[in-house]
């Protein structure tokens, strides 16, 4: 796909456009929230139907001219569906976060309660941050990851249900390395009359190709987000069971939004179909396979793994133990400078802030996605750990920058023979 258009009439636009394909080919993407869709994907969310107004539903619109808005809509919620095995999808909202709007606009009122993880410990700033809607709407108290092995306290989390009696508590993280006992969620929400949202934003692949446990059918709301690990067009879904359908469908629209993005449900359509193929399920288990060989790596050369490994797409690193005096902040700038992007996080038991906190993430969809096996997964542990030795050293940069350049030569993004 080229911006031949974009170039003629805007430069300007075009030179970031063309800009940003050169940073994603030549750099090492590693944010745990990112993918590479196709270039299928990429096609449909910038159709025609970026121009359509399609308020309502499939069969139930607002507005004239909505055949085809239709037809790909329903497309999107069939092979949803079919891929988590729903009774309900909504797949309107524009973002992860406003799945979990539409949920708390669904089932809660003003000043109901909300249980959720501390952002710090793997949260979500949707899941109630004070500097997020939700926190700000609702009145949220947090369970945490057992600082000494870095899983879920889920017996801590119970008492904390009984405790504070919360209307919906939810499960589902944005820096969690492990697999996630749904039922023991379920079980404390059905325990103090509270509804339970599942947010697997960040494993929706995951969980489809069956790498990851499912909620769909324990929790009571599913919601995700729909470009990360299932690689299809930008948003977000929501599951649920019939019981909850049209109180779901009220709250996205007209409760938290006007009009879809069909563009967008396009890609999600397409993305899906791509997901329903066999060869999905091996990219899943793939990019599991690779966080693995990723996480052993840095923990051979020293390096901290909060809960010790991951059974997920991303791996935490605490760089405290091994390096007191580095922050995740200074490896995240100096890995960049090296054409690896990850993100600076917090960890467990934080003793920084986050804008400059002791951690790192690094997830492996993205690179899964170029083609990179277990092997070049342990050559980008190799990189990051002469990074993090010496983040001020400009030729070690230089150097990882060599080698970077050598692994997205040999692993190209966007193969114009792509089908
Ligand atoms: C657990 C979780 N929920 C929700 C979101 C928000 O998703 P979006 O960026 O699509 O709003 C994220 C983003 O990474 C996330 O990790």
């Amino acid at each position: 796909m080229g911006y031949d258009r974009v170039r003629r009439r805007d430069p300007a636009v075009a030179d970031a456009l063309d800009g940003e394909r050169a940073r994603q080919n030549d750099t090492l993407a590693m944010i745990a929230s990112e993918n590479h869709v196709s270039q299928t994907v990429m096609e449909a969310q910038s159709s025609e139907l970026t121009n359509n107004y399609a308020e309502g539903y499939p069969g139930g619109r607002y507005y004239g001219g909505c055949e085809y808005a239709d037809d790909v809509e329903q497309l999107a919620i069939d092979r949803a569906k079919e891929l988590w095995g729903a009774d309900h999808v909504n797949v309107q909202p524009h973002s992860g976060s406003q799945a979990n709007m539409g949920v708390y606009l669904a089932m809660l009122e003003p000043g109901d309660k909300i249980l959720s993880l501390d952002l710090t410990h793997g949260g979500h700033l949707s899941h109630g941050h004070p500097a997020n809607f939700a926190g700000q709407v609702y009145d949220v108290s947090q369970y945490h990851v057992d600082p000494d092995t870095g899983y879920i306290d889920y017996e801590a989390m119970r008492e904390k249900a009984e405790e504070i009696k919360p209307d919906i508590i939810v499960s589902g993280f944005s820096a969690y390395p492990r697999d996630v006992d749904w039922e023991r969620f379920q079980a404390a929400a059905d325990a103090v009359g509270a509804y339970h949202v599942a947010d697997i934003a960040h494993t929706t692949g995951l969980v489809a190709a069956g790498v990851h446990s499912s909620p769909v059918g324990i929790a009571d709301f599913v919601t995700g987000s729909t470009h990360k690990t299932i690689r299809s067009g930008r948003g977000g879904i929501i599951m649920c069971d019939e019981e909850h359908a049209d109180d779901v469908d009220s709250a996205v629209f007209p409760g938290a939004q006007g009009g879809p993005l069909l563009h967008n449900i396009a890609g999600k359509a397409v993305g899906f179909g791509e997901a329903l193929e066999p060869g999905f399920q091996d990219y899943a288990e793939q990019v599991v396979a690779n966080a693995a060989a990723l996480g052993e790596r840095l923990a051979e050369h020293g390096l901290e793994l909060v809960s010790g490994g991951t059974d997920t797409h991303l791996v935490l690193v605490d760089l405290r133990p091994s390096h007191p005096d580095t922050t995740g902040k200074e490896v995240e700038e100096a890995l960049e400078d090296a054409g690896i992007v990850l993100n600076a996080n917090t960890v467990p038991g934080e003793s920084r802030s986050a804008f400059n906190p002791s951690g790192i993430r690094a997830g492996t969809p993205a690179l899964t996605t170029r083609g990179f096996d277990e092997a070049a997964c342990r050559e980008v542990a190799d990189l990051i750990v002469e990074v993090v030795d010496d983040p001020d050293d400009g030729a070690v940069r230089h150097r990882v920058r060599d080698r970077v350049d050598e692994l997205t030569d040999r692993y190209p993004l966007y193969d114009e023979s792509e089908p």
